[in-house]
């Protein structure tokens, strides 16, 4: 049978069928997840659901290449996605270009994901001009948490909604793929989304986006505290292993683990007769 081919930036469509994004950090799951979802997002998010940060500022680039190198191995038809942490774009045109250029290299993944609106619109347009798919993020920043106060719901006030609004066109007007749209009020969302000409890829943003994302960890159950309310939980990972992990511990206290058929070199019992 014929391989798939590996979705692109192309496949990012707007309008139509709601794109499948989904964050994934690992080779396992990026590999269980390839068959189902369009986009494949290996968010600086891991900073906090696989390393217990507290907030993403403390992702390096060697941590988002390491991660998005296993998803791009582990997966073969989703177009991967892979974020820019904090500290390695902002500065200046030049240097996210040259650690972009490091991620799409060292990853081999599709298309990169940075925070920020119009200040950023240069730098979108300098990636994007060079060779580099950009897909914007604009809304909820959590990489600017500790500028804007922790992780708040935007577009509540007039001023706030008219800047997330300038934020998304301005990123899309400098040649974006696609823009995800974090944490902002649903009638904001969706207006966004009808007037932005790029896709628009909802988390607590809006049922009309044209795409939704949302944290693997969040949406399995596997990541315990603190839960945003635009989670729906699919699963109770935490609760299966919790139970497996109690069984095995219990099983290893009372030697009923290993069992002979779980040992080498032991005789199977031979019944006489
Ligand atoms: O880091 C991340 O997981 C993200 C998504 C929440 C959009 O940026
Ligand atoms: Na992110």
């Amino acid at each position: 049978t014929e391989q798939p081919r590996r979705r692109t930036i192309r496949d990012v469509s707007k309008g139509g069928v709601p794109g499948v994004w989904l964050t994934a950090y690992t080779a396992p799951l990026a590999h269980r997840l390839d068959a189902h979802v369009d986009v494949i997002l290996v968010g600086d998010s891991l900073g906090m659901v696989v390393y217990g940060m507290s907030d993403t500022l403390g992702v390096s680039l060697d941590m988002m290449i390491a991660h998005g190198a296993a998803v791009v191995r582990a997966s073969r038809q989703a177009l991967v996605v892979v974020d820019m942490p904090f500290g390695s774009y902002q500065e200046s045109p030049a240097l996210a270009f040259r650690n972009a250029a490091r991620v799409m290299a060292e990853t081999g993944c599709g298309a990169v994901k940075l925070e920020g609106g119009a200040e950023m619109a240069e730098t979108v347009g300098f990636l994007v001009q060079r060779g580099i798919p950009v897909c914007g993020h604009v809304g909820l920043m959590p990489q600017a948490v500790k500028a804007t106060g922790g992780f708040r719901t935007q577009g509540r006030d007039a001023e706030q909604a008219r800047k997330v609004h300038a934020d998304a066109h301005a990123i899309a007007a400098a040649g974006a793929f696609a823009v995800v749209l974090e944490g902002t009020v649903e009638p904001l969302s969706r207006e966004i989304a009808a007037s932005v000409p790029v896709p628009v890829i909802g988390i607590g943003a809006s049922p009309a986006c044209d795409g939704q994302v949302l944290v693997v960890d969040d949406m399995l159950g596997m990541f315990g505290t603190a839960i945003p309310r635009f989670v729906r939980r699919y699963a109770d990972m935490g609760d299966v292993i919790d139970d497996a992990v109690a069984r095995y511990a219990q099983d290893v206290r009372s030697r009923a683990f290993p069992g002979p058929e779980e040992c080498f070199g032991v005789r199977r019992q031979v019944t006489p007769g």
